[in-house]
């Protein structure tokens, strides 16, 4: 008989009972399942179970729980010894060391305890789950069930299907994940499941950015913000999350791909993990954390306006309205001709491409030429790109007038795709080859990064709300231009694009 989730005598096991196995034995006892709870370290269950009951104890005190809920919570959680004692487990969630060859001898075990068709999980974020489930005599049963941490926080669950998961088991997970108050994604057992493949966009591109020298971190780290809705920018976030995990990630994705372009690492994070800058934890990461708060630099202020008037490029039609009406409301001095005057600033609007090649290819003087990146909103912050050769009184006369508003603006150095457009189209097309790949629903793609990465939208709703032609134009813009295969646009994008359809647009 097929596990039912939804049993009001399930009884779950949990193995393993450290960070995340106590996570989810919370979760579970707040969802009404009796839990096991066993751990090979002596009183580390115990410990756990303590713990849990504190957590449970502090929803009270909070008021989000009353005192007869708690209670019953609290009474699911029972501490066992030994494996042998899992024997009336209907599902296992194990959540011990990330090693396949002990994994695979627990899972072996396991098999000899408890009944042939109970579920046995595994809360790996890096190891194959068909791996796992290959030393088991029912692989049928063993699937991912990938939970984030803080597990009580962070309410996404990905259930991975291992090639030989029947059905029934991953339909039990997804039901039993809803009964723990978790949103459930379902995913082909694959490097990264959804959530760890979607972002591999974010830091390899901010790392590509910075390796070539176009601007510093707190830039990228304001631009991503500011202009394109991230709660972090990527070199906060590799603070946060410390290059030992975060650069260790981005390896193992990239290798397990088979050196996929698109997942490519730096070795600035390999470097910086081998000199113990790792980030936030250790004081010192891509910025210092005197009494735990990053120190950043002092945002550079706008220099005082020139006397040059700025002239807009005109290629692209929607972008020169834009600048033009924010420009002249500021009151900004504008050179209006059809071409620019001899001491006029040049600014130009591309998409995917740098300044330099923009410049020469719209006829323009490269000494005048500045680029302001009109992809996102100009509201927060602007994003301001000159070529090797644009003069500093041109720059600063740009800088000037864009900030006349009082918007702060970030100026770079020359990059095909300045710094948010190439980052996001990056994470857009990571996204589609998810989809491509059929690695996931393109709902479950979306609901994944939104609550697994707290992205601001998910990679296919990102791409839909800038456009997929848009997109489709940066990544083959850079791809020409790079000639980097890294960039160049999944088979979901350039159809979806070229239909003018959602990118959410599953086949018929
Ligand atoms: P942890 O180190 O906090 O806890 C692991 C626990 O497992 C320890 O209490 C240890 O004594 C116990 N253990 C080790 N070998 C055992 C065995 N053979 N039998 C029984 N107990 C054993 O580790 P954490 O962070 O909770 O990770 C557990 C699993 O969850 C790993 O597979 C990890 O990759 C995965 N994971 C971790 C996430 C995280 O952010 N920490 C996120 C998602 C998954």
């Amino acid at each position: 008989m097929p596990v039912d989730a939804k049993r009001s005598d399930l009884v779950l096991a949990v193995i393993g009972t450290g960070a995340m196995g106590r996570g989810i034995a919370q979760i579970a006892a707040l969802g009404g399942i009796k839990v096991l709870l066993h751990d090979a370290k002596q009183g580390a269950a115990d410990e756990a179970s303590a713990f849990v009951c504190r957590m449970v104890d502090r929803l009270v005190e909070k008021g989000k729980l009353d005192d007869s809920a708690a209670g019953q919570a609290k009474d699911r959680l029972q501490v066992v010894s030994g494996v042998a004692d899992l024997a009336p487990a209907d599902v296992v969630v194990e959540a011990i060391v990330e090693r396949l060859d002990i994994k695979q001898e627990l899972f072996r075990e396991l098999e000899s305890v408890v009944r042939p068709d109970a579920i046995l999980a595994t809360n790996t974020s890096s190891l194959s789950v068909t791996a796992i489930a290959a030393a088991c005599e029912h692989p049928e049963r063993v699937a991912g069930f990938h939970f984030f941490n803080p597990v009580p926080l962070m309410k996404l669950v990905e259930v991975a299907t291992a090639v030989r998961t029947a059905d029934w088991a991953a339909e039990a997970l997804v039901a039993l994940a809803k009964r723990m108050g978790h949103t459930p994604v379902l995913c082909i057992d694959s490097p990264g499941f959804i959530v760890n493949h979607a972002g591999r966009g974010f830091g390899t591109e901010a790392l590509r950015i910075l390796g070539e020298g176009i601007c510093e971190t707190i830039d990228m780290d304001r631009v991503m913000r500011e202009t394109a809705g991230f709660r972090m920018g990527p070199f906060e976030l590799l603070d946060l999350t410390a290059l030992d995990v975060s650069h260790n990630v981005m390896e193992s994705i990239y290798d397990q791909y088979y050196q996929e372009p698109r997942f490519r690492p730096s070795f600035i994070t390999r470097q910086r993990l081998a000199a113990g800058l790792l980030g936030r934890k250790v004081g010192e990461g891509f910025y210092r954390y005197p009494e735990g708060k990053p120190e950043q630099p002092a945002e550079t202020p706008a220099p005082t306006a020139g006397n040059r008037a700025i002239w807009i490029s005109k290629a692209d039609a929607d972008s020169h309205k834009a600048v033009t009406d924010m420009l002249s409301a500021a009151g900004a001095e504008l050179d209006q001709g059809s071409t620019p005057a001899a001491e006029s600033v040049c600014l130009v609007t591309p998409l995917g491409l740098d300044a330099t090649s923009t410049a020469l290819e719209q006829g323009l003087d490269p000494q005048r030429t500045v680029a302001l990146d009109t992809l996102f909103d100009l509201g927060r912050r602007r994003t301001l790109m000159t070529t090797p050769v644009t003069l500093p009184d041109v720059r600063d006369a740009a800088h000037a007038a864009l900030a006349k508003d009082g918007v702060p603006v970030t100026v770079i150095r020359d990059s095909a795709g300045f710094i948010a457009q190439r980052i996001v189209a990056t994470i857009v097309n990571i996204g589609c080859d998810i989809a491509q790949q059929r690695i996931a629903t393109p709902e479950d793609i979306e609901t994944g990064v939104k609550l697994g990465l707290g992205y601001p939208h998910g990679p296919l709703g990102f791409g839909d709300t800038l456009g997929p032609k848009r997109i489709l134009q940066i990544l083959e813009t850079m791809q020409s231009y790079y000639g980097d295969p890294r960039y160049r646009p999944s088979p979901w994008l350039k159809r979806r694009a070229m239909l003018g359809v959602s990118l959410t647009t599953p086949e018929s």
